[in-house]
């Protein structure tokens, strides 16, 4: 059995790959573990980024249809139960109105919250009609790579059949205990298993509870419900108020705890604060919280994404959106360098490039869970006596100096969670550095607010294009995003610049690529409408943005040049290692 790329895995980032190398018209296969896809809704938050590739891969509208809106995904609440004390409420994921307009300025798409067990059906199943050959019940055993290929032996985990199957590229998309990744010796650092959770799945309608302050979070700060900790639990919405997911620590030095049903329901009713609410307990399973990721993701022909790379507690909502993200920037890669019209080089640029936002988001998700820390100081909760713990909890209401002083610290801690919930820097603001951008000689902008909350749109090579809508002839809006995409490599310019469109091409049809240029202006096939875009292209109108097929700028010029197809070619066939 041969394919030329073998995706190992249909979570987040399997699933993407097939679907984006389906979109792109790659011959590949994909073979996963169990019967189907995901069996509880781990991963929810979907951030602008991934709606972003998801309507380049044509599934942005399933998404949203099958989703929970923005609108109800933000009053993020801190409590001491759901029917008692509220500490606080943080406005999450742009809802805030002095942040919702950067969010709205920022991207065609808006973050969604759909749960995984959802989101999977609809990426692998968009795959398959697209043509992805999908083998569930089927096991990665272990591999074998030469010059020229990987053989990979399989299970048919029905019949216990085993064979080969033989790929010019593999995939290992296999998750956080990755056997591909340890196979092919990708090098780790950090630590696996710093913490232990549980999840419960749960029916229950709590609509009178959570109505009035609809948020896919709410915190519960619990002291003295386990065992010498300091009691914080996690409700959270699965679906519009009536399936909910609880995630509750325990002690991962000490044996797995045994969750039966009447455990697993007592937990709920004291979180939620109701001891005869009625609970349909759905499933529960353990998981570890961990800090770890991968120094290099290539090893050969196989490439590793997702968990199998990143491993870190849901912490953000990264951990999907990254393994979607992974999958986008190395499918077109993978298409160009299969098709020919790239140098097997260009795919070096995918470990380049991944990495270092595999550390990133590792280290965030880590520090916004120390960040905890701040609220529990100004509560006074330190895992002491529980009873004391509830009554400093109870005394910030006091009128004394001290309960003043203890309200002023909550508020500032609560305002650090920014970092979790508002970090719109870190979801969109990726800058890649490696040999598929083509620096043009700047300087990177310097950021005037802070990185990881503020997304600082810039055309500077390696950046994600920024969004800006514009008109068409026949009156319909898209954003510079829908030029982009699709496979092809865009160029934009402006009425002075038609010199580098007509060169594009030309350029195009030598290198044997698709290359679309759009002039921008009035008379022209797009009109900047509210010239968003002449603010945002930091190019002159006379100069050009070209842009690859994941949406982040390849190489731009400031201005014309004497020779536009000769600079385009030069360009391209650096980006392309050709
Ligand atoms: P994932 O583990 O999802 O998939 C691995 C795939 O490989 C599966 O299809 C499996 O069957 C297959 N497989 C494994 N071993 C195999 C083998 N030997 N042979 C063949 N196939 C094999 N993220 C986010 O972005 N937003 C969020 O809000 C959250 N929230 C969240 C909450 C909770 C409670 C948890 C635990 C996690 C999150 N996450 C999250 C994280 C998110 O769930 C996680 O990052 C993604 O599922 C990772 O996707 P992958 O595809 O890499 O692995």
């Amino acid at each position: 059995m041969r394919t030329d790329v073998l995706v190992i895995g249909s979570g987040p980032a399997g699933g993407g790959a097939a679907l984006a190398l389906a979109s792109l018209g790659v011959e590949h296969m994909v073979i996963t573990k169990y019967r189907w896809t995901a069996n509880t809704p781990r991963a929810h938050i979907t951030n602008q980024r991934t709606m972003e590739i998801f309507r380049d891969l044509g599934i942005e509208d399933e998404v949203i249809a099958k989703g929970t809106p923005n609108e109800l995904m933000g009053d993020t609440v801190f409590c001491t139960s759901l029917t008692g004390d509220e500490i606080g409420r943080v406005r999450t994921w742009g809802t805030h109105p002095a942040r919702k307009a950067d969010y709205t300025l920022a991207s065609p798409s808006t973050h969604c919250d759909i749960p995984q067990t959802f989101l999977e059906p609809i990426i692998v199943g968009q795959a398959a009609a697209n043509g992805s050959r999908i083998r569930f019940d089927t096991e990665y055993v272990g591999l074998t790579q030469d010059d020229d290929g990987v053989d990979v032996l399989v299970r048919d985990r029905v019949t216990g059949h085993e064979y080969t199957i033989r790929a010019k590229y593999v995939i290992g998309a296999d998750g956080g205990r990755s056997q591909v990744a340890a196979d092919v010796g990708l090098p780790f650092e950090g630590q696996m298993d710093i913490a232990g959770s549980m999840n419960i799945v749960f029916h229950a309608d709590l609509s009178h509870l959570v109505e009035h302050r609809p948020s896919v979070l709410y915190w519960v700060l619990q002291p003295g419900s386990d065992v010498g900790g300091i009691g914080l639990g996690l409700v959270r919405m699965v679906r519009p108020w009536n399936e909910w997911l609880i995630v509750w620590g325990y002690d991962i030095n000490q044996p797995p705890p045994d969750v039966d049903e009447d455990m697993a329901i007592s937990i709920v009713r004291e979180l939620v604060g109701d001891p005869e609410l009625p609970v349909t307990i759905r499933s529960t399973s353990l998981w570890g919280n961990n800090k770890m990721y991968a120094t290099r993701y290539r090893a050969g022909r196989v490439f590793c994404m997702g968990d199998a790379c990143h491993r870190h507690p849901p912490s953000n909502g990264l951990g999907s959106n990254t393994s979607i993200q992974d999958a986008y920037n190395l499918a077109w890669k993978l298409a160009y360098v299969l098709r020919g019209t790239a140098g097997e080089a260009l795919l070096d640029s995918y470990d380049a490039e991944r990495s270092p936002i595999g550390k990133q988001i590792v280290l965030r998700a880590n520090k916004s869970i120390e960040e905890f820390g701040p609220i529990f100081a100004a509560l006074g909760v330190d895992g002491g006596d529980p009873e004391l713990m509830q009554q400093h909890i109870a005394a910030r209401a006091d009128n004394t100096p001290q309960a003043a002083g203890q309200r002023e610290a909550l508020r500032k801690a609560l305002e650090l969670k920014d970092y979790e919930f508002n970090a719109h820097g870190v979801e969109l603001g990726q800058r890649y550095a490696s040999n598929a951008v083509v620096p043009d000689g700047t300087p990177e902008p310097a950021f005037d607010r802070d990185p990881e909350l503020y997304y600082h749109p810039t055309t500077w090579p390696g950046a994600r294009l920024p969004h800006a809508w514009l008109g068409t002839r026949d009156g319909r809006k898209v954003s510079t995003h829908d030029l982009a995409g699709k496979g092809r490599f865009c160029l934009l310019t402006g009425i002075a610049g038609e010199a580098w469109a007509e060169a594009a091409g030309k350029v195009a049809e030598q290198l044997g690529i698709e290359l679309v240029a759009h002039v921008i202006g009035p008379g022209r096939e797009h009109i900047d409408l509210y010239e968003d875009w002449a603010r945002a292209r930091e190019v002159d109108e006379a100069g050009c943005v070209l842009v690859r097929p994941d949406a982040h700028v390849a190489w731009r010029s400031a201005g014309t040049s004497d020779d536009p197809a000769a600079e385009l070619s030069r360009v391209l066939s650096q980006v392309l290692a050709r």
